[in-house]
């Protein structure tokens, strides 16, 4: 018998809705909010706000474009964390309430377990997915990991940032620049056209498979300042070189660890998420490297490297095959690993 599975995201500022069924994708719809554009930032309280507003339509869409009757739905998926409190709950409580009226179960879902099994989405029946151990590389606006995934439910941090977040490192030296948030996407634009020799900046020296990316944003920020001392117009003039410099140095900050984690585990697949993922740069240094070392890369379509919701009903899928299903009295968890 076939297992329809609707999953529901909405951990931070997009509401998203989508069906899988079987490990193939029948929709994904996603609801992204302006609201926060002009705050530079997410604010918690109105992301709450606008999945209240968001969550009936997208979850209506999702269902319609799937072409399915809820009644046809196995079970459903949510997002349990980590992200916004109150974000969550709106999607932890619709998820709830949905199941109860449906009869169907629910299953809940980490995040970043959801960002790992994107690759599991399949879009045709014989799209070719990793196979197991394999490395992911999980960069995001909150987290920077290095995961080895022994089976979809079997997954462990091998490194971590102590600091920032690969993404922060991207959004706080945009902000510096005067780009707008989030600035990772500018960083990427800009870059593009740089020169990536033009300045260096501090990397960090700490030992194991952990990051760090508090040195390179000071560092950063230091040379900014110098500079501008001496030339009002410094940044202006020197936009695209010192984005293009910046992803330089974060890139070669990444793949030093992934580098190390690989010959320490000895696998021969690599994949990456998250939405630092979606960079050029970073896509390209990944796949460039597995080409060298003869390795296997796998590189999310841009749609799943940020929020989605087809993520999160493909770890519910596999949860719901393995009869993992989450009881009514669990609440949304703010922080955890994978
Ligand atoms: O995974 P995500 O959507 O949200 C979290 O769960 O954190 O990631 C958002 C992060 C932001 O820091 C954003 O600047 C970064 O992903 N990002 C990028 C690019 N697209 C998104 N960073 C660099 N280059 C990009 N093209």
């Amino acid at each position: 018998m076939s297992v329809t599975v609707l999953g529901i995201e909405s951990s931070c500022d997009d509401t998203s809705a989508a069906v899988i069924r079987d490990g193939v994708l029948l929709s994904n719809v996603i609801a992204s909010q302006d609201v926060h554009a002009e705050y530079g930032g997410v604010v918690p309280e109105l992301a709450s706000r606008a999945h209240q507003q968001n969550i009936v339509p997208v979850v209506d869409t999702a269902l319609k474009r799937a072409g399915i009757d809820k009644h046809d739905l196995s079970a459903i998926a949510f997002t349990r964390g980590p992200g916004l409190l109150g974000s969550l709950h709106v999607g932890t409580s619709f998820a709830k309430g949905l199941s109860l009226g449906l009869r169907v179960p629910i299953v809940d879902v980490n995040h970043l377990h959801g960002h790992v099994l994107s690759h599991f989405i399949r879009r045709e029946e014989n799209d070719v997915v990793p196979e197991y151990p394999f490395l992911c590389l999980l960069v995001s606006g909150g987290n920077s990991q290095l995961i080895l995934v022994r089976n979809y439910n079997d997954m462990e941090i091998l490194g971590r940032t102590i600091d920032d977040a690969a993404g922060e490192a991207f959004d706080k030296c945009a902000k510096v620049m005067g780009l707008p948030y989030p600035g990772g996407p500018h960083i990427d634009r800009l870059a593009a056209e740089g020169d990536a020799s033009k300045f260096k900046f501090a990397k960090p020296h700490i030992p194991g498979l952990d990051y760090s990316f508090s040195g390179l944003k000071t560092s950063f920020l230091y040379t900014l300042r110098d500079n501008v001392k001496l030339d009002p117009d410094f940044i202006e003039k020197n936009l695209a070189d010192l984005a293009a410099s910046l992803q330089h140095t974060i890139i070669d900050i990444l793949m030093d660890k992934l580098d190390k984690a690989v010959k320490q585990t000895g696998v021969r697949t690599v994949a990456i998420g998250g939405g630092v993922s979606a960079n050029s740069g970073v896509r390209d240094a990944v796949a460039a490297y597995c080409q060298r070392r003869g390795l296997t890369a796998f590189i999310p379509p841009r749609l799943f490297t940020t929020d989605n919701a087809a993520m999160v009903a493909i770890a519910g899928y596999y949860k719901y095959i393995d009869r993992i299903f989450c009881c009514y009295d669990q609440v949304p968890y703010a922080r955890v690993g994978v």
